[in-house]
């Protein structure tokens, strides 16, 4: 039996958690800051990284408390050091190091993108998933498509050229004047419209594994607001017609077509990514995998679609520690001159 205590601070949340073997979630702690980057409609880094500093530790405590444990009792640490914001990665990586330090505990070193995809895994009592497999993480940092033939063996095939998903779904919550973060409420209304507003399905070429999101948020701001004017200089300006009021079934129905677009997008991509790799296996993970309509939609692709459990869909420790595992069955230890990254993995040129 190995019990892992995991660190996770690479954004917006400090969490930390205690797994057991690799799938049995002991404790789970996250101190959300949400309203702290609410007013800013986005992460604002060094408030994120303050925040980390003041959430830690009692973080940590209760993860342990929950657990039922002591750091004594903990085999290893894990810490995901890569990718995210440079003042988070540090204060949850200089956390794990001093604690790996003192007492005398090996340090794991763990890819968040990676332990998104691990997380199907969490407080499961099936068996891995077939191998090779699609990958796909979305969330509000990440859209990216992956193959892996193992936890361990996970190659990048794919990325967003502008927005994450995510994002545009914060992006365009904040057009229709809904809250922060976008998802949720976009989901909800969604399922009370219809998709009738015509919105860009950008797919980029033929066999792209590629994805853009960023001329569908403005296709929505356009709809909402109206077509911006040409600006002549050498004419006075014309009056700017007032936006349309949006009656809540408007506002559902906007909600519902381009929660559509985004589906039809990423099962569109999957199909390509499925071929390009024979899977026989689709893993999804990040904020965005929460969403309703997607977990229902993607029932249409013939093959075993996992999904994380709804907690472990946004960012947790818990699948940093589950994915620590494996590396720690293996004795693979990381240095204490282990250095946090802001990115992930960059495409192999082949
Ligand atoms: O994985 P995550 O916690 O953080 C990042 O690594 O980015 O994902 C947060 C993102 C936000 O953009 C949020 O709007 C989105 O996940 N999200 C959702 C849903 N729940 C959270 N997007 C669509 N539908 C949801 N139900
Ligand atoms: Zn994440």
């Amino acid at each position: 039996m190995a019990l892992i205590l995991g660190i996770e601070s690479t954004c917006d949340e400090t969490a930390a958690a205690v797994v057991r073997d690799g799938t049995h979630v002991l404790s789970n702690v996250i101190a959300t800051q949400f309203p702290l980057h609410e007013k800013f409609r986005g992460v604002v880094p060094e408030i994120a990284s303050r925040a980390h500093i003041e959430n830690l530790l009692p973080v940590l405590k209760e993860s342990l408390s929950q657990a039922g444990c002591t750091f004594a009792d903990v085999d290893a640490i894990s810490i995901t050091h890569r990718p995210g914001l440079i003042g988070s990665l540090l204060i949850g990586l200089t956390a794990a190091k001093t604690l790996a330090w003192t007492l005398n505990k090996p340090l794991i070193a763990v890819d968040h993108v990676h332990a998104h995809l691990y997380s199907v895994m969490l407080d499961s009592t099936s068996k891995p998933p077939q191998f090779p497999a699609v990958g796909l993480v979305i969330s509000g940092g990440h859209t990216s498509l992956y193959s892996l033939q193992s936890f361990s063996n996970i190659i990048l095939i794919g990325s967003t050229i502008d927005d994450a998903i995510g994002e545009a779904y914060d992006k365009v919550a904040a057009i229709l004047n809904l809250p922060y973060p976008g998802g949720p409420p976009i989901d909800s209304r969604a399922a009370k419209g219809s998709p009738t507003v015509q919105l860009p399905r950008t797919l980029l070429e033929k066999n792209s594994l590629d994805f853009s999101f960023s001329g569908l948020k403005t296709a929505v701001l356009y709809h909402v607001k109206g077509t911006p004017q040409r600006i002549r200089h050498d004419l006075p300006p014309l009056p700017k017609p007032p936006p349309p009021e949006l009656t809540p079934q408007h506002l559902a129905d906007i909600c519902a077509s381009f929660q559509n677009t985004c589906i039809e997008i990423v099962l569109e991509k999957l199909r390509r990514a499925v071929r390009h790799t024979s899977a026989q296996s689709i893993l999804i993970g990040g904020g965005v995998s929460a969403n309703r309509g997607l977990r229902a939609a993607l029932k249409q692709l013939h093959l075993p679609v996992l999904f994380p459990p709804l907690p472990y869909c946004t960012d947790n420790a818990a699948m940093s520690a589950g994915l620590a595992h494996l590396f720690y069955e293996r004795q693979q230890f990381s240095p204490l001159s282990l250095d946090a990254l802001t990115h992930s993995q960059f495409r192999d040129p082949a």
